[in-house]
Formats: structure tokens, sequence, C-alpha cells
């Protein structure tokens, strides 16, 4: 049973889209039950999304980066790493297998790569934009000029994938060497919505010296950014980083968030991630019960992508998971939500 306490915090966050920080770090750290919270989100979710998931096709094309995160196993420090970039040919062919099995959005994520110039991303993006036009094409390739981020956009990218890690600048600069800034991250997102692309910024939950504060004042900046996507997942630890040491996030408390998110932000695109799906085999179909509609299932050749190692242990990197999709079908059917090959545009 839901403590009435906790029942009648989550009514009034519903009514309103928001509740006072103390209230909200109330529902982030209770020990109670949360199951009201989950139900509602769910509920939320349903009146403007139905059961439908929305697919993207994740395709992880380059893991060189030039920055040094230190939670990131990608980081350039990080010399344990086979690097690899995937060619275009390699790109279009996983396009082209995911076009067939009904993906109507595609992702490319790559680490920041200095050898994908305006020039050969403008390309490439423009040749999956010809090919398939009623196709969205979302980029989730790091902070670069907002010249950069224009030419993109004119090439036929509809998306960008930010994360802003953390809006707290102090807990910003204890997550990334002193080369990196947080002013910048946030004005790339406010330069990403200015040029007319859906926007996605995130965070991930128990990293490193993390408060609830620092939650709250994620939901704030995010309520001042207003978001499209919003993905969150647990830290997860990685063994060749400077964090190797520090625990993993909660998965109960990464769940809490999602459902505070649908809640405060009823029409966002919220995946259950990869990262949620490492930390409990049933996270992702829990993460859809929480409020998320969004499943990003992994399109990269089987080849390389034990080498897109972000964190310890991800899933999907086996020989076995060739064909991500009809192993999550079934599971999401299961669950009550239903597959859908659409492109998934936000409905703000
Ligand atoms: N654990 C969980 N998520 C991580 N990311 C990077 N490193 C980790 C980690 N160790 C997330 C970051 C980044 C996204 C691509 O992956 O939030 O923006
Ligand atoms: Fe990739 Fe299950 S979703 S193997």
């Amino acid at each position: 049973m839901t403590d009435r306490h906790i029942e009648a915090l989550v009514s009034e966050l519903r009514e309103h889209r928001d509740l006072p920080d103390a209230s909200l770090l109330e529902l982030l750290s209770t020990e109670q039950d949360t199951s009201s919270l989950h139900l509602q989100a769910d509920e939320v979710r349903r009146q403007i999304y139905g059961k439908s998931v929305f697919l993207r096709g994740l395709i992880e094309f380059t893991n060189y980066c030039k920055n040094d995160c230190y939670y990131c196993g990608l980081r350039r420090g990080n010399s344990r790493v086979q690097r690899y970039r995937l060619s275009d040919e390699d790109i279009l062919s996983c396009c082209a297998t995911g076009y067939k099995l009904g993906y109507r959005t595609f992702v490319l994520q790559g680490g920041e790569d200095g050898y994908f110039s305006d020039e050969r991303l403008c390309a490439l993006v423009s040749a999956i934009h010809a090919q398939y036009p009623e196709c969205a094409i979302t980029l989730s390739v790091g902070e670069r000029s907002a010249d950069s981020y224009r030419r993109l956009r004119q090439a036929g990218a509809d998306r960008y994938l930010l994360r802003h890690e953390t809006a707290n600048r102090g807990h910003y600069e204890k997550l990334h060497p002193a080369d990196m800034s947080w002013g910048n991250r946030r004005r790339c997102l406010y330069t990403l919505k200015e040029l007319g692309y859906q926007v996605g910024a995130g965070l991930m939950v128990g990293s490193p010296f993390q408060t609830d504060s620092n939650l709250i004042e994620d939901l704030r900046f995010m309520q001042e950014l207003s978001p499209d996507m919003i993905g969150i997942g647990p830290y997860l630890s990685h063994s060749d980083t400077p964090f190797a040491a520090y625990p993993n996030g909660s998965m109960r408390k990464t769940l809490r968030l999602l459902s505070v998110i649908r809640l405060m932000f009823p029409y966002a695109l919220l995946p259950a991630t990869t990262a949620l799906g490492t930390i409990s085999p049933k996270g992702r179909e829990l993460g859809l019960k929480a409020g998320a509609n969004v499943l990003m299932p992994n399109l990269s050749p089987v080849r390389v992508r034990k080498h897109y190692s972000i964190y310890d242990n991800k899933i999907c990197t086996g020989e076995e998971a060739a064909e991500c999709l009809a192993c999550l079908a079934g599971r999401i059917k299961s669950a009550g939500y239903e597959l859908v090959s659409d492109r998934g545009d936000v409905r703000r």
C-alpha cells in the first residue's frame, strides 16, 4: 500500500505539473512504496501517447572521443578501448536493415570525433535524408559550434540528443575535467532549440557526488529549457575510468525520477534506456510502466557493439543480440504496450 501522504503528493504533482522543492525531494528519496507514483505516470502517458512505444534505431557510428569525462568508458584517456569508425556504407546499411524492420527514426550516436567534420557529417545526414525522406534523423554527437548545428539541421537532421548531465555547475566540474564547460553545454542546448531541433536533455541518476537537491536543480533547469526528449538512466561504473570505484546508481530512484518527469512534462518522449536494462533484466519494462514511451534498440553491426563500452556489462553487445527488436517485441507486448512503426514526434 502506498502511503497516504505520498499519494497526496502524487495527485498534487499530476494536477499542477509541479510541486515545491521539498515535496519533490520527498518523492525522490522516499523509501515508501511508490506504486501510486508509477501508476499515475503511466496513466498520464496513456492520455497523450496511448499504449504506443516508439522505436529509435541506434547506430553507434564512432567510439573515438576527444573528451575525457571521468565517468565514461569511451573517454580519450582509456587506452584499453579498441577504437572504430563505421564507414558511410556501413551506416547506410544499418539504416536499410532498420527500415525493413520498421524503424522510422535513426539515431546517429558517437563520441566527439574530429574525423566527422561538418562536411562529412552533413554529407552522411543528406544521404540518409534523401534515401529515407519520411524518417526522422536524430544526432547525438556532443558539443559543436552553432554554425555546425545549423548546417546539420539544413542537411536534414530533425532531432538532437545532448544530455545536460547535471544542472549544478559545481557538480558538473566534478564529473568533467577543466577543459569541459558547464556553460557551453547549456548554450549548445539553447542553440539547438533555436535552430528548430527537437531537443533531448538528460542525466545519470546516482552519478558520483550527486545529491538529491542536484536532481531538483535538474528538474528546474529542464522546466526552463522545456526539452522534447529526456533521457535518464542509472549511473553505471566502468572499470577503466577514474570513477571505477563509485557504486552504480539505484534502479528504484531512476524509476521514481522517470515518473516524476512524466508528471511534470506530460508531453515528453522518455526512453527506457539501455542503462536501465543493464542494471536489471526487467529494467526497461519497469521503465515503461513508470511512464517511459521510447525504446532505442541497437542497430549497430554486431562486430563493433562490444567496443561501444560506455559502462561495464552493457546489454545487447553479444552475438545473440543481432536482433534486438525481436527480443523486445514480445516483452513489450506482454507488459501491455504496443511497438509502433512511426516517427514518433513529440505531441506538445
Ligand atoms: N553510466 C551511465 N551512463 C553513462 N553515460 C556516460 N557514461 C555513463 C555511465 N558510466 C551517459 C551520459 C551520456 C550518454 C551518452 O551516456 O549521460 O550523455
Ligand atoms: Fe537487445 Fe534484447 S533488446 S538483445
